[in-house]
């Protein structure tokens, strides 16, 4: 089956305060398969909103050059003209933005935000469907009484049911996709687990694909099909969930996941961290990004630029000694 999504060598840079242009994303490529949820991981600035905010060509077009490819279905979205763009948003691509809160008017009702939205991509649709459309996507979001809540203000909800608004806008459209950018972070764990058990209902019952982003190693194991791992501008490691949790061919997956509390069983005094800090992207220099944090790095991980390898046809690494490192959770534990 062909994939709905694909982003074949994409480099995002923006334009700073001097003029200079720097790439925060550098030569991504990612495909997204019809019905999976992708999980996107890694730590705070690595890139992970930069991606997949250039699906829908998000940032300021003054100050962003884009290179590469970003195709869905058959469009490749770098070069739709912006009025097409409108139409994708919200229509075929549904987003649910990091700080979902501020998405919502504080003046118009439940209702009338996702009322809107249906009517803003189809004016003819009559009243009764549309009506009808906003109440299963409420209840898909989890709603306990969604007729009710069409009724109420963004302030006469909790934090826990407005997201799951936000998540009923976002999916009211029926999207093909559905990008959730960190869409639990800002929640208590037990609100927190109930959304992401809302995601894996929705994409059951719907049948769309989720682009999860999140930098909880613990929320791709619970969610996600497949991940893609992002270092500083680049993917470095995909694989599905089962294979890299049993077998992480990068020493940067090897560091989140020695970082992540187990599933089960007692959690340590001690969790590993992974040493060093993430460099500046202006600090990026030749050969491997992550070398000055990597345990096994050498001369030779200096001498250029790294390429993805083949674990297996399905299993990806950027670390040209993926086929030799230990696996260090063993080693540390
Ligand atoms: N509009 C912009 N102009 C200049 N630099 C930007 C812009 N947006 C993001 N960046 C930079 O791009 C890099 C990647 O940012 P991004 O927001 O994608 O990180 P992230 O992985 O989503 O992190 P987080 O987990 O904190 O959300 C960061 O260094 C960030 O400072
Ligand atoms: S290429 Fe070298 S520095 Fe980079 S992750 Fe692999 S071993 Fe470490
Ligand atoms: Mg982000």
């Amino acid at each position: 089956m062909s994939n709905l999504l694909e982003i074949d060598n994409l480099k995002v840079g923006f334009k700073n305060s001097s003029s200079q242009w720097t790439n925060a994303v550098d030569g991504v490529s990612i495909a997204v398969r019809p019905g999976e949820i992708l999980g996107i991981v890694g730590e705070s600035g690595c890139g992970k909103s930069v991606t997949m905010f250039s699906v829908l060509k998000l940032h300021d077009q003054r100050n962003t050059r884009y290179a590469g490819e970003i195709r869905f279905e058959d469009t490749e979205l770098l070069t739709v003209p912006e009025k097409d763009m409108r139409q994708l948003r919200g229509k075929d691509i549904g987003f649910i933005f990091q700080n979902p809160m501020s998405s919502l008017n504080p003046l118009l009702t439940i209702g009338q935000q996702i009322r809107e939205t249906v009517t803003s991509h189809r004016k003819h649709l009559p009243k009764k469907e549309v009506e009808a459309l906003c109440i299963k996507a409420l209840d898909d979001a989890g709603a306990d009484d969604s007729a009710v809540w069409m009724s109420k203000y963004p302030y006469q909800l909790s934090g826990g049911m407005l997201q799951r608004v936000v998540i009923a806008i976002a999916l009211v459209n029926e999207p093909k996709l559905l990008i959730a950018d960190e869409p639990t972070t800002a929640l208590d764990v037990t609100i927190q687990a109930q959304l992401l058990k809302v995601l894996c209902h929705i994409r059951d019952e719907r049948g769309m694909s989720i682009v999860l982003i999140t930098h909880d190693m613990g929320v791709v194991a619970e969610t996600c099909d497949r991940v893609a791992v992002m270092y500083l501008g680049q993917i470095v490691e995909t694989a599905s969930v089962d294979e890299l949790f049993a077998n992480p061919r990068h020493p940067y997956t090897q560091g989140l996941l020695a970082a992540t509390p187990p599933m089960v069983g007692k959690i340590p005094e001690r969790l590993n961290t992974i040493s060093g800090s993430v460099p500046q992207l202006s600090e990026v220099a030749k050969g491997c990004r992550f070398a000055s944090r990597c345990p096994f790095a050498s001369q030779e991980c200096l001498s250029g630029d790294i390429p993805m390898f083949d674990v297996d046809e399905q299993h990806q690494s950027r670390c040209i000694k993926f086929n030799t490192i230990p696996d260090f959770r063993k080693v540390t534990a």
